[in-house]
């Protein structure tokens, strides 16, 4: 990358599209395929990364530690369209109770996450799926993020977020994001938190016990607590695996956390005349003040994420979106904010938005709210041609 973007990234600026387009070239070249490693690993770093696909595949059963109560038995389970580490339209669920405008997650319920599945039958112990109970008035779904290209997001330094956050407060201070700050359960830190639809976790090492343990029922040192199902933790004295202190050890954590590390980012389309006109459109409305085009790495010891510059339209900060919100408080996230969702593969998407309401990109620009709001009216007063550009452009990142 030439020092000359390095300079205007460092100083958080917001880059120009026009060099976004032109330094493609020179910062990470994505891979040919959805789901392929980044391109250029060595062949330990390739052995690690198969290493860790099997792992995310792997089917967990009940002797494995899988539940007593989870989501489903695999990462990949859920994390599949386009190729092994992408989203899908499978959706989980949060539950909380919301008076006065103070959230309780309802922990004694088994809140904020339903698990929708139990292992049934053990000795005197019946585990069935949560179900969100009665009291909660505010639930909210939560569609499966693709996780492509995110080595990267995890490769960029904290102090790059605080950057663009204080330079969106300069230049852009009506859609300026916050920063969210988190305990990084791996760590022990306060550290950025960018991961999730509310930018709840720091890295993809935290990500990967909290995923084990709230999606598959799996422990590991990191979170060595069972949830208790539906909130009864007097449930777990018949928890089948309860032998072992945890179902699985930091070894499958670090295969985890290898595999999303060296998967590589979405492959982006062909552009053309038209695509690139969109780009122009996107700028000139305001969609890349969040959707930021372009992040840049810091030092990694892995060649592939080592000061490289790759397109992610997002800048992984909260924003508050209004009525998109979702109403649930979570981490550093109030119930209307939420992390800029990241563009970049978004023509794989077949429904839009945190909750899956929309279900075409047109539907999901129009849902912007609050701090989107205004983006949202220019588009609306799009003529048809720019309009067309626009989606084309979105179409092909
Ligand atoms: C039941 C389906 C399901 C399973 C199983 C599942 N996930 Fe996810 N994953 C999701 C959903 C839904 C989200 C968005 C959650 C949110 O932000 O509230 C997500 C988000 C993530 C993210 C954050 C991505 C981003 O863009 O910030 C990571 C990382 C992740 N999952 C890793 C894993 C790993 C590793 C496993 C296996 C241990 C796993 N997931 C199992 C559904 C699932
Ligand atoms: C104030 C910041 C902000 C602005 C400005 C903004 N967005 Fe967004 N965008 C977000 C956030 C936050 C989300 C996730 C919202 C959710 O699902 O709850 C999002 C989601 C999206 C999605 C859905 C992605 C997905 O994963 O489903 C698309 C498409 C999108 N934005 C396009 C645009 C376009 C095009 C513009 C310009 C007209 C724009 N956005 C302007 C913050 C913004």
């Amino acid at each position: 990358m030439s020092g000359r973007f390095r300079i205007l990234i460092r100083a958080g600026a917001v880059v120009p599209l026009v060099a976004v387009v032109a330094f493609v070239a020179m910062g990470q070249v994505p891979p040919p395929n959805f789901g392929d490693p980044l391109p250029g690993l060595t062949t330990a770093q390739q052995a690690r990364f198969n290493a860790g696909l099997d792992q995310f595949e792997e089917a967990e059963s009940v002797e494995d530690g899988l539940g007593p109560v989870f989501n489903d038995v695999s990462c990949a389970a859920c994390h599949s369209v386009g190729g092994v580490g992408g989203g899908s339209d499978i959706f989980v669920t949060r539950f909380g109770r919301t008076d006065h405008g103070r959230f309780d997650p309802l922990a004694q319920f088994g809140g904020s996450l339903i698990q929708k599945n139990g292992i049934g039958q053990f000795g005197a112990f019946n585990f069935v799926a949560e179900v969100v109970p009665p009291i909660a008035n505010t639930v909210a779904k939560r569609r499966t993020v693709p996780l492509f290209g995110l080595g990267l997001v995890d490769a960029v330094p904290d102090r790059l977020f605080f950057a663009i956050a204080q330079r969106q407060q300069e230049q852009s201070p009506d859609t300026a994001g916050r920063v969210a700050i988190v305990t990084d359960v791996a760590s022990g830190q306060q550290r950025v938190g960018k991961f999730g639809w509310k930018c709840q976790n720091a890295t993809l090492l935290t990500f990967s016990g909290d995923a084990y343990l709230n999606e598959m029922g799996i422990t590991t040192p990191m979170f060595p607590n069972e949830n208790c199902p539906q909130g009864n933790c007097a449930m777990l004295a018949g928890n089948p695996a309860l032998r072992n202190p945890n179902d699985v050890d930091n070894s499958a954590l670090t295969a985890l956390t290898d595999f999303m590390t060296l998967l590589g980012p979405p492959p982006p389309g062909p552009s053309n005349p038209s695509t690139r006109a969109g780009g122009q459109v996107f700028q000139a409305i305001g969609c890349a003040n969040c959707h930021l085009p372009a992040l840049v790495t810091g030092q990694s010891p892995i060649r592939a994420l080592n000061n490289v510059a790759f397109q992610p339209f997002s800048d992984f900060l909260l924003h508050d979106m209004g009525n998109l919100g979702d109403g649930i408080v979570q981490s550093a996230a109030s119930g209307s904010q939420m992390r800029t969702a990241p563009l970049w593969g978004l023509r794989e998407f077949t429904t839009f938005l945190h909750d899956g309401r929309a279900n075409s990109v047109t539907a999901a620009i129009l849902a912007h709210d609050g701090q989107g709001g205004s983006a949202r009216n220019r588009f609306r007063s799009l003529d048809p041609t720019r309009k067309a550009q626009l989606l084309a452009f979105l179409n092909s990142l």
